[in-house]
């Protein structure tokens, strides 16, 4: 018998203002035609003044609580992954915790950028298996609007908010691929490649700064080590690329996710895509593709999933769960 960490609940939240790409021509030397081609976002959203991260992750949170006809006083632990925490300290976990009227166990925030999500979803895990919660909130939640520079058109036309949410069960099955729940995780992270994909300004460099990037080189690197780091966390489970349901990508661009699947011999009828209508959430992106693709009825119980992201460090991995 395995301890299983089962998805029984899914939220997510949009902050109201969409932004079309045509609204981008007004102020920069770029083209809705040149974006759609290039990324496939055709639209984001963009938080409100005085929206933050904690306040989105707690609507998603709130959200996948109903959805699992579950309280607050059920949750065990919550892992909130963002890069764009409302403040320097103390997490937005713990504020997304006071919000939700939760006075027992912990909460704390995980940083991998856009992978941030795939890390919270092994640390969960992780805490489920080893008997530390039965109950665990898994949160992604961005605000990057906030840290786009609106004059580099290479960057502030990708990138969008939002927050997702998951509420993992301790489940028990019978240690097998057919069970329930994450069935494996693989993580990867490579410092050398921090200039790639950086903020540059943070606490001890006394700024905030705004994300730079190297687009076309985390491109190459991206469609390589997102079919690799899915293969393997696939092998971890016993199984290949051809019981696969779902691939639920992040969603940073459409070409990355097209040649992902392409290496993995996977047809895009196997993928959710929402990259389209809210281009790049960072690690909000895969909780608020899982919960937008159950809305919409692709995603199903019994199906096997793989989830997939990279992002600054460079940061990657995959998750492969039975939903
Ligand atoms: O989520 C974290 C991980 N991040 C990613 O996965 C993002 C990965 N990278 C990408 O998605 C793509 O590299 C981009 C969408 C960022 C760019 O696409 P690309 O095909 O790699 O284009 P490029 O960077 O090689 O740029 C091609 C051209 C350049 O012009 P020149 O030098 O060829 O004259 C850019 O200046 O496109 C130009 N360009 C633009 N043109 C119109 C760059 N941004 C724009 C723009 N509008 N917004």
């Amino acid at each position: 018998m395995t301890r299983r960490a089962v998805v029984v609940g899914t939220g997510h939240y949009l902050p109201e203002r969409v932004v079309e790409n045509a609204e981008f021509e007004k102020t920069l030397d770029t083209s809705d035609e040149w974006i759609r081609a290039r990324s496939g976002i055709e639209r984001r959203h963009f938080a409100a003044e005085g929206e933050t991260t904690s306040s989105m992750a707690t609507a998603a949170a709130k959200a996948a609580l109903d959805d699992a006809g579950l309280t607050a006083d059920d949750i065990d632990a919550i892992v909130l992954a963002t890069s764009t925490a409302d403040l320097t300290f103390p997490s937005a976990a713990t504020m997304v915790q006071a919000q939700l009227g939760m006075t027992r166990g912990f909460a704390f925030d995980v940083q991998a950028v856009c992978a941030g999500f795939v890390y919270a979803l092994c640390n969960a895990s992780a805490l489920i298996a080893s008997g530390q919660a039965d109950r665990v909130l898994v949160i992604g939640a961005e605000t990057f609007s906030r840290i786009m520079d609106w004059s580099d058109r290479s960057t502030c036309v990708l990138f969008g908010d939002g927050a997702g949410a998951l509420i993992l069960e301790a489940q028990t099955g019978a240690g097998t691929s057919d069970d329930r729940g994450i069935l494996s995780t693989d993580l990867n992270s490579d410092g050398r490649y921090k200039d790639l994909l950086y903020v540059d300004g943070g606490v001890s460099t006394q700024s905030t700064g705004h994300l730079r990037m190297q687009g076309n080189q985390v491109f190459r690197h991206a469609v390589e080590k997102l079919a690799k780091t899915a293969t393997t966390a696939l092998e971890r489970a016993g199984l290949d690329a051809k019981d696969v349901d779902w691939i639920v990508p992040h969603q940073a661009n459409i070409r990355i996710i097209q040649g992902t699947a392409k290496k993995m011999g996977l047809s895009m009828d196997n993928v959710v895509v929402t990259v389209q209508d809210h281009g790049n959430t960072s690690a909000a992106s895969i909780p608020l593709a899982l919960s937008v693709g159950k809305e919409r009825g692709q995603i199903k119980p019994g199906d096997l999933i793989v989830t997939e992201a990279i992002g600054g460090g460079l940061a990657w991995g995959a998750v492969v769960l039975r939903w």
